[in-house]
């Protein structure tokens, strides 16, 4: 049973009600509660990327949850925020594969650049920096979280070089940081080296065999006819 409604001085836009109303129908009657994760994520963006008491009070009213149930599931996920954000939630993973590669040199180029420690926020509210537990994408470490994308492969020099960048609203490019396609070996190919070469000869040989072979001619000559004999 749900707790008595309190007043809630948060609302959603009439666009995010629509998506929230959206959110709940997918869920069969009478599991709405479900719907609390994407919720609070659709209040969080709304809200300049964190979390208040009130909004929290809101969603619990919509969904008929107890208040408690709904903020024991917002602190418990670090991707929800409790307190107010920069625009650019920085978040360096220093698990133990990014650290062997390097994650404290990428911090530390966060924390000159920007001018913060961890858990702080710039002056001007444009960013705020945080540490992050493993982000699952080891293999391109060490890796940074910004907004909704990861950067790969980075070290102190592209970290900095990214920062920029997002400071002068230029468009940055997710993913690995340097010329490697998503998690293919950062040197090239290390194994069926000769399989992948056969099966590239192969797809090749047919354009380079037609354009060799002068192209067939489908129509039979056609035979003289034959005279006919005088009787
Ligand atoms: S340890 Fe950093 S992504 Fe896994």
């Amino acid at each position: 049973m749900s707790s008595p409604s309190r007043k809630s001085d948060f609302s959603f836009t009439p666009e995010n009600l629509k998506k929230a109303q959206e959110t709940i129908a997918k869920y069969p009657a009478g599991r709405q509660q479900s719907a609390v994760m994407p919720l609070l994520h659709l209040a969080q963006q709304q809200n300049a990327n964190s979390l208040t008491v009130p909004i929290m009070d809101c969603i619990a009213d919509m969904l008929g949850m107890p208040y408690i149930k709904v903020y024991e599931v917002a602190t418990f996920y670090t991707m929800y925020n409790h307190k107010p954000m920069g625009r650019h939630h920085v978040q360096v993973c220093t698990t133990t594969p990014c650290w062997l590669r390097g994650s404290d040199e990428v911090l530390n180029a966060c924390k000159s650049h920007l001018k913060v420690e961890v858990g702080g926020t710039t002056k001007d509210g444009m960013f705020t920096l945080s540490e992050a537990e493993c982000l699952g994408a080891c293999v391109n470490a060490p890796v940074v979280w910004i907004g909704k994308d990861y950067f790969e492969d980075l070290n102190a020099e592209r970290m900095e070089a990214l920062l920029k960048d997002i400071q002068a609203g230029k468009k940055v490019r997710p993913g690995p940081q340097i010329e490697r396609q998503a998690s293919a070996p950062a040197g090239g190919l290390t194994s069926l080296t000769s399989f992948v070469k056969e099966s590239q000869k192969k797809a090749a040989a047919p354009a380079t065999e037609a354009k060799a072979a002068p192209a067939k001619k489908t129509a039979a000559k056609k035979k003289p006819a034959k005279k006919k004999e005088d009787k």
